[in-house]
């Protein structure tokens, strides 16, 4: 069965799914993005991850080019006619096609809207065969890391020099020597004090949705964590560094730079937090109460 992509208000077979060359997306990277993993037919956190994109777009002055329950539609829709039951759906918004100003085009030009789906592999059953390696890098980012922006240039050199590495995720250190996150991915580390630690929210970082309901699903267990900011010194010490995303869920990084992290196996607490995300999505008690 062929894919299909959504564009602007169409259904168009996957090879043929454009944007004129003049899509401000294309041209200054003027958009925002959402990654919603999907999990046998369910939109994993689709609450959080609509909320963000709500968010990002408020930032930056976009506006919605469809209403949440148009686009929710819109998204049942593209699973239905891609039949992918576990996979990623992808949501881009940019301002629009316009002619090439830097600055916002005329009012009432229609931000353009692109979703697309792709297979992915089903949530793992266990950590055995889901973990990696990571390198460290300079953040070369701009300042506002918290808007999901299509402008993601210093994160595609950042995890390409992974890749060159052997490594699966570059995590990113800023110029005061703290990290900041992965080139897509949030951190976590237990600490040498064997606290369980991510930096808090800011305009540095990313606002995780795997984060939030990772935070809410700790809370709901009685197990604490810091939202505390650590240096790369710390995250060498750390007996154990994971990752949190949508699409790596809890994902433990079993070398830093080339050296063992802790013993070199996946450490409890990681184990702990999939276990808890595994329940979450597997388990289907991924509905959050809407924040206000
Ligand atoms: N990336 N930090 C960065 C820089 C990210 O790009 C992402 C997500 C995250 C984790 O956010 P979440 O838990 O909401 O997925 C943190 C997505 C998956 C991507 O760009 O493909």
């Amino acid at each position: 069965m062929s894919r299909i992509a959504y564009v602007n208000g169409r259904y168009l077979p996957h090879a043929k799914a454009s944007v004129h060359v003049e899509d401000r997306g294309y041209q200054f990277a003027d958009g925002i993005y959402e990654v919603v993993y999907l999990h046998q037919g369910r939109l994993i956190d689709s609450d959080l991850h609509l909320r963000r994109l709500e968010r990002s777009l408020r930032e930056v002055r976009i506006d919605p080019p469809v209403s949440p329950d148009a686009l929710l539609a819109i998204l049942a829709e593209m699973q239905v006619r891609n039949r992918v039951n576990s996979g990623l759906i992808y949501i881009q918004v940019t301002r629009g096609v316009a002619r090439r100003e830097h600055a916002f085009p005329r009012p009432g030009t229609r931000p353009s809207l692109v979703v697309t789906v792709r297979r992915a592999p089903p949530f793992p059953k266990n950590l055995d065969a889901w973990q990696g390696a990571a390198i460290t890098v300079r953040d070369q980012r701009w300042a506002r890391c918290d808007i999901k922006s299509v402008g993601l240039l210093p994160n595609v050199l950042a995890k390409q020099a992974a890749r060159e590495q052997g490594a699966t995720e570059a995590i990113m250190i800023d110029a005061d020597g703290m990290v900041t996150e992965g080139s897509s991915t949030t951190v976590w580390i237990v600490d040498a004090a064997g606290v369980l630690r991510t930096r808090a929210l800011s305009e540095r970082v990313l606002p995780g949705c795997t984060r939030a309901a990772l935070a809410e699903e700790l809370a709901s267990s009685c197990i604490g964590f810091e939202e505390r900011p650590f240096t790369a010194a710390e995250l060498r010490g750390a007996s154990e560094v994971f990752l949190t995303s949508a699409t790596s869920f809890v994902k433990p990084m079993l070398r830093l730079d080339g050296e063992p992290v802790g013993d070199g196996t996946p450490g409890p607490v990681a184990r702990r937090l999939f276990d808890l995300l595994s329940r979450r999505i597997v388990g289907g008690l991924n509905s959050l109460a809407p924040r206000g």
